[in-house]
């Protein structure tokens, strides 16, 4: 019962939620991030999450994660950073980037939380551009 309580909440976040592997393989995506980059769970489900992403992050989040795994040395993880995500579409949008590291029954995976910024970012233009 616990187990399905939490999986309706990550269903029914507002934020995009996506976990992936120690190599960057995506497990598991919620409705919302599904939204946001606009394809279906059959189309990322065990793809690399590099695909969410514009060059040149795309070509070097492997290393990323294989710097992190190596050093053990977070430049993401408990920090956030904007960045930016490319949708199927090929446009982008910003997000705010939280990541954390789950460690359970011997096994590491990787939870992104994605929270949209396009909005606030186009506000913020329009605000500048009174001035
Ligand atoms: C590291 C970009 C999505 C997991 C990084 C770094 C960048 C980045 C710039 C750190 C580079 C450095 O300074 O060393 C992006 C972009 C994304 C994205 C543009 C857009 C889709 C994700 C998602 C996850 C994730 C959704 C997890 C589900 C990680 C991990 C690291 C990392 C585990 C290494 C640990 C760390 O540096 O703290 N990513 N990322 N990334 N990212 Fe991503």
């Amino acid at each position: 019962e616990r187990a399905k309580l939490l999986n309706a909440i990550i269903e029914n976040a507002i934020d995009g939620i996506i976990t992936i592997d120690e190599f960057g393989i995506i497990e598991h995506i919620n409705p919302s991030a599904l939204t946001l980059f606009g394809y279906d769970r059959e189309e990322l489900t065990g793809k690399n999450v590099s695909v969410l992403m514009p060059q040149p992050d795309k070509a070097r989040h492997d290393s990323y994660i294989a710097n992190y795994r190596h050093s053990g040395d977070p430049h993401i993880i408990g920090i956030g950073r904007e960045v930016l995500g490319q949708r199927k579409d090929g446009s982008t949008f910003p997000f705010r980037l939280g990541v954390s590291e789950v460690k359970f029954s011997d096994r590491r995976i990787f939870t992104g939380f994605i929270h949209d910024l396009s909005r606030q970012k186009e506000d913020e233009l329009k605000i500048k551009s009174y001035t």
